[in-house]
Order: C-alpha cells, then structure tokens, then sequence
C-alpha cells in the first residue's frame, strides 16, 4: 500500500490542522454539519424541542439516575459493581484501575473472565439455552436461527478447529468476512481461545487487507467465497488471495492458513495445504471445549482506523474493561429488556459498533439480535421496515446517513410496513441533525419511541455521551450527556472547561473502562496522537459546544480526518493513495458537505508536467486506483485537477480554501496563502 510513501507531496506538505483558536475550529467542524448547511450554530443552540421519556417507560427503564450520583461518587467502584453484576467472573478481581503509569491504564487487575463464556456458555447454564440469539437475514432471503445452546456449539467447533491450526493464545487472526454468522463465530471463538482478531472491513482492498495483517502478523484468515451486494454475488477470497501472493508482498507475512466460509458458492482459486473450507474444518470440529479465564487485560482485538497520517493505527482493546462498558451501556443507553427486546444494530461487523454492538454486548447481555447480510434497498427500498415487521424488532440502532437515505425514499415506504414493535431508536457515527433526528422519531419511531443519539469511537471501545431513555429529555441533535462514570468535557485552546454556551475542543478527563489500551507496537504514537494535544487528558478529535443547560453538541472532527456514512477515512491516506499514480505530482483531499453522506470526498490534483490530462477518463483512472489502494469506500466523488494547491508559507495546504470551493462557497480568508493568485488559478481552471 501507497500510505507509507515518505517522499509523497502529500506528507512533504502537510495539512495545516489544529493549532488555531477553539472557537475558530468549532465553528469551521460546524461548516461539516450535513443538513445544518444555512443554519447558523447558534440556531441550534436554541433548539428548545424538549422529548421528555413518557411516565410508563420512566417507570420500566433498567437504569435510572441514581447510576449518576453513584458513578460521581465514586467512579471506579460504580465501574466494579457493573463488572460484578454484568460478568461471570473465573477469578475475581483485586483493584478496580490502576493509573499508575498513564496513559497505560489498568482495569480490573488480577480479574480473570472469558468473552466467549461470558457471551454464550453462561446463559446456557442458566436455562436460556433455547433463547433466539440471533436472527439472521441474508440478503437473497435465506434465513438462519441461533439459539444461545446452538451459536454456543459453532463457537466450541471453531475454537477447536482454530487450536487445531496452529492457532494458540496472543495469537492474531485476521478476519476478512461479510455480515453473516460466522463472523460473530469467528470473533466469539478468538476470544475463547485468547486469540487476538483483528477484522478488515470487507470493503478494504487487497492491499489495506495486507498491510493490515502484515502489520498485526496474523497467522490465520478467515474469510468467504464472498456476499451479496443488491442481489449480485460479490467476491471476497480474490482480495485475500492477493494480499497473500509473494509478489508486492514486502517482508512476506506470517499467514498459515485460511478458513473460507461458502457464502455465495462462486468459485474461487485454492491453495491446497493453506487453505480450508469452513465446513470441513470448522464443521468437523467437536463441540466439548471448555473455556478458561484469561486475564482482564489480555489483548481481545486489535482494530485498524483512520488518522491524522497516511498510516490506520491498530487500536487495541483488552478483555474485562470492554466488556464490562460495552454491556452496561448496551443495556442502559438501550433500556434493554433481554427477555422481550428484540434488538437490531445495522453496523457491518468490520467497524467498532459491529464488534461492541453486535458481537459482544448483545450476547453478554443474553439479548436476541437480528443480523442482515446486505443493503437496505435490495430487493426493495422497504426491506428494513420488513425485517422490524418480521421480527418485532423493539430496539433499533443505525447511523444518520441510513436515516437520511431513508428521508429520500419517502415516507411512504416505511408506512407500509408494521413498525409499532419499535421502543427505542439509536444513532451513531456522525452527527445526526435535528431534521433526520425528527424525522426519524416521527416516521420511524411513531412519535413515541425515544431516540439515544450515541457518541463514542473506535479508540473509546464503547458509547460515551448519550442519553438515558428513561431519565433524559432528549433534544433533536444533540448526544448531550456523558454517560454514569464517564468523565467528558469540553476545553479551549489552553485546556480549560469553557462554560455553557461556548465551544471547543471534545476531551475524556478520566480513565474508562473501554478505552483502548494503545495502537499496536506503537505505544509513542498512542501517547502523541491522543495524550499530548492536552495535559492529562485524551484528546477525542471532535469539536463540540456546551449549550446553555450544558449538553453537548457534537460538531464533527478538528483534524484531518473526514466522516463518509459514518465512516472514518484520511484526507492523507486518500492524498497518498493519489500521488502513488504515475500521473499525479500532487494532491490534496477534502471533506465536503453532502446531505445524504455527511461528507463526501473531493481531491483536488496536480499533474505531473508529462502526464496528459484525458478530462473524465483520467478522473475515473484515478478514481479506480484510489479504490485499489485502499477500497471502493475511498473513491473520491469529484477529482479536480489544477493547476496549483493553496499552501501557506510553509508549505501547508490550506484545506480549508478547498473546502470553500468544494462546497461552493466564496473563498474565506486566504491573507496567509505563500501565492496569493493561487484561488484565482483554481476557480479559472475549474471554470473551463
Ligand atoms: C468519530 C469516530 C462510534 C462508532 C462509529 C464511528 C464521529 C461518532 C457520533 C455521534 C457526532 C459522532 C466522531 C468520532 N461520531 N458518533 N453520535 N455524534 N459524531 O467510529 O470510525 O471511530 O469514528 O465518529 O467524529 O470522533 P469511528
């Protein structure tokens, strides 16, 4: 892969990013803001729509607002209540945190718990053997059920059938899979066994796919001939094949073997002694395998994100913190009721929300889930509204971008369909603005059902600001509070709390259960990219605001960074994926606003003095490479060629003049640029 590149244009002129004043930075991410285009901030700031939880469902909710008073009381030891009360413990725990060397913290120290036992073989033993855990949908219609006593046995073949490779404790396995079963198997069977996963969205390339493994030295794959994708078969092994040909391979990797699951039965190429179909090996396993403890701060997953710089960072998450706060908030911020709800998260299990809120808490919790292979309009435009009328789905979580896709389509689709099962709605991964959020509770939720916007990140393990559906009065927008015995505030320039009313910069002032325990083999750049932008405390990313009651409002990222659905991608890892064509002298990305995606990426590019430029059949060669280098999910939506790049006298872009001529807008302020004829140039060139 292109990303480490050093002598790139695009990391010679790095982005000017943070540095300038905190309001400056809120009110620039509140530019981000999809559907608050127009809309001053302040506007939203006298958001007074006030969605107060209705008297039965106050009286029914799991959690209530004494967890706050308890967790300010006494933070660690709310933690070790819910460690307690919400785990199955082999050994007991001594000390709730240790902090004694931060940022390198400690959770439940001298504890020994299983995931796998915890999520699965547990609640066999306590009579719910034949509960649902999981409904799945494929997308061709096929359907499967899993009992807890019947997923409980796939996890015990795979965990056999992994030992039987090779696989041991500390091991890495890299997972490579589409939305079915067997991804959830996989990771619950790692983690029985102490095996380390580390899952690559399926829509990565074959390139991100290799540097991936190569970079966590996975001795294990496992994958599928592929998935389906709106009714086609879409391929998965060639990807993994690819990363694992000798040819580009670099240093070689460390993989013995691949597990492929037979998913859509398109044929694939095979290398005999490495690699074994799913059935064969998994499916012969036995089912007597008995789980043991690990420790609480063994590695449970190592999860690749996007950055600053062109390089994700594996970051790493360990066993008893996570899966304490991933389980407490699933069931308080969701008033999970595991007896009647019926729970739906729409996250591929390629990105954090599909490890926490699909793998593991569901199943800690002992809840029944409902998992669907494809995309939301195949065959049809109403198939989420069908899947909730099928299966009474009572809890559904999912991220703005689906729901303004849906704003589109009309409300007319989901009439259609029975949704009066629905209790409790969740959003994730992006701002959400007030009108998808209205929207969402009227069309989706009946006006009945309250909404939990979440925020939290793949660093943070778990949810972290969200409201309490039975204690909170929810305001369309806003995430608002930081969950019980979570520290988070918002700070200026010199890390000050600014008061309500004013903005700045997101930051976690104390130690969480779930926070990641570093980036993998890179413990500097743990303590640089998130320990050093503010004395003591994590640095988020995020800009945000105090309103006048003190609920947060998310604005979207500080740095480079940019949001695409809900996703996390680079400016500089797209910027590196460019210039890596022999056409391109230099490049740089932006984020602009889209209303149906949040963001959506432009790439503004120099050509090299000797490439001709061929107009539309350059843009799409470009665009083909970008999603080579790193996947179809990087493309950029516009590619401009130019003739310059903005940069200041020190050889940053100035992003944010692109931005401007990106979304549209006049050029703001451009007094600092080395050229100043450089805007003009641009406008010029992009005029013919
Ligand atoms: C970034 C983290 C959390 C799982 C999915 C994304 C943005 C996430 C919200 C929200 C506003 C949000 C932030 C954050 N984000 N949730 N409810 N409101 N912004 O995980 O890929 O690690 O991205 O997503 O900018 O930093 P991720």
């Amino acid at each position: 892969m292109s990303q480490e590149t050093p002598s790139s244009a695009a990391i010679a002129a790095p982005a000017e990013s943070g540095g300038t004043e905190a309001d400056a930075a809120a009110v620039r991410a509140s530019s981000d803001q999809p559907a608050r285009q127009g809309d001053a901030f302040e506007n939203l700031l006298h958001e007074d729509r006030r969605f107060p939880p209705s008297e039965e469902f106050a009286a029914n909710a799991v959690v209530t607002e004494a967890d706050y008073a308890e967790a300010d009381a006494d933070r660690p030891a709310f933690w070790s209540r819910q460690a307690r009360e919400l785990l199955t413990w082999d050994q007991d725990f001594t000390q709730a945190l240790d902090w004694s060397t931060p940022p390198f913290a400690k959770w439940f120290v001298g504890g020994k718990v299983n995931a796998a036992y915890n999520a699965l073989d547990r609640h066999v033993e306590n009579g719910l053997g034949d509960r649902v855990a999981i409904h799945f949908e494929g997308e061709p219609g096929d359907t499967r059920t899993y009992t807890y006593a019947q997923l409980t046995d796939e996890v015990k073949k795979a965990a056999n059938a992994f030992e039987s490779l090779g696989v041991a404790k500390g091991d890495r396995v890299a997972v490579y899979l589409p939305m079915i079963p067997e991804a959830v198997i996989t990771l619950l069977a790692c983690a029985r066994i102490g095996a380390v996963h580390s899952v690559v969205f399926g829509g990565f390339s074959a390139d991100a796919l290799r540097s991936r493994i190569e970079d966590a030295e996975a001795k294990l794959v496992v994958t599928a001939d592929g998935t389906y994708r709106r009714g086609k078969p879409s391929a998965l092994k060639p990807a993994v094949d690819d990363a694992l040909s000798q040819e580009g391979s670099g240093a070689g990797h460390t993989v013995r073997n691949v597990i492929v699951v037979k998913r859509n039965g398109q044929g694939v190429d095979w290398h005999e002694g490495r690699d074994h179909w799913w059935e064969d090996t998994v499916g012969a396993a036995s089912t007597q395998h008995t789980a043991v403890g690990h420790d609480a701060e063994h590695p449970l997953f190592i999860l690749y994100t996007s950055g600053t710089t062109g390089k994700p960072k594996g970051i790493l998450h360990t066993t008893g913190g996570y899966l304490t706060q991933t389980a407490y908030t699933h069931r308080a911020v969701f008033d999970l009721h595991p007896e009647t709800d019926v729970y739906w998260c729409t996250a591929d299990v390629g990105w954090v929300t599909g490890h926490s809120y699909v793998a593991y808490a569901p199943l800690i919790n002992g809840a029944t889930q409902v998992m669907y292979e494809g995309t939301p309009d195949s065959p049809h435009q109403g198939r989420w509204w069908e899947i909730i009328e099928k299966y009474k789905v009572s809890i559904l979580y999912t991220a703005p971008t689906a729901i303004r896709t849906f704003m589109k389509w009309g409300k007319d689709i989901p009439a259609k369909y029975d949704l009066s099962s629905i209790r409790v709605l969740g959003s994730v991964g992006e701002p959400i603005n007030p009108e998808a959020w209205m929207w969402y509770r009227d069309v989706i939720g009946g006006n009945r059902a309250p909404i939990v916007d979440t925020w939290w990140q793949t660093e943070t393990g778990a949810q972290m600001i969200a409201p309490l559906p039975g204690v909170t009065a929810t305001k369309p927008g806003s995430a608002q509070t930081p969950l019980p015995g979570i520290a988070v505030d918002v700070v200026d320039e010199q890390g000050e709390s600014v008061p309500n009313g004013s903005g700045g910069y997101l930051v976690i002032r104390e130690p969480w259960p779930a926070m990641l325990r570093g980036i993998w083999g890179d413990p500097q750049r743990f303590k640089e990219t998130y320990w050093s932008r503010f004395e003591n405390m994590y640095f988020a990313g995020d800009g945000a605001k105090k309103d006048d009651d003190g609920d947060i409002w998310l604005l979207g990222r500080v740095d480079d960074v940019m949001n695409i659905s809900g996703h996390r991608l680079s400016t500089t890892e797209i910027e590196s994926a460019l210039v890596s064509h022999p056409a391109v002298a230099e490049a740089a990305v932006v984020g602009a606003t889209d209303p149906t995606t949040g963001q959506a990426i432009v790439a503004f590019v120099i050509l090299r003095g000797d490439a001709v430029d061929t107009g539309d059949a350059m843009v799409q060669e470009l665009r083909n490479h970008v999603g080579q280098e790193i996947g179809p999910i990087a493309k950029p939506k516009t590619i401009l060629i130019v003739p310059e790049l903005p940069k200041t006298r020190s050889g940053k872009i100035m992003r944010r003049l692109l931005k401007d001529v990106a979304e549209g807008r006049d050029v703001g302020d451009a007094t600092t640029l080395a050229d100043n004829t450089v805007m003009q140039q641009i406008a010029a060139s992009l005029k013919k």
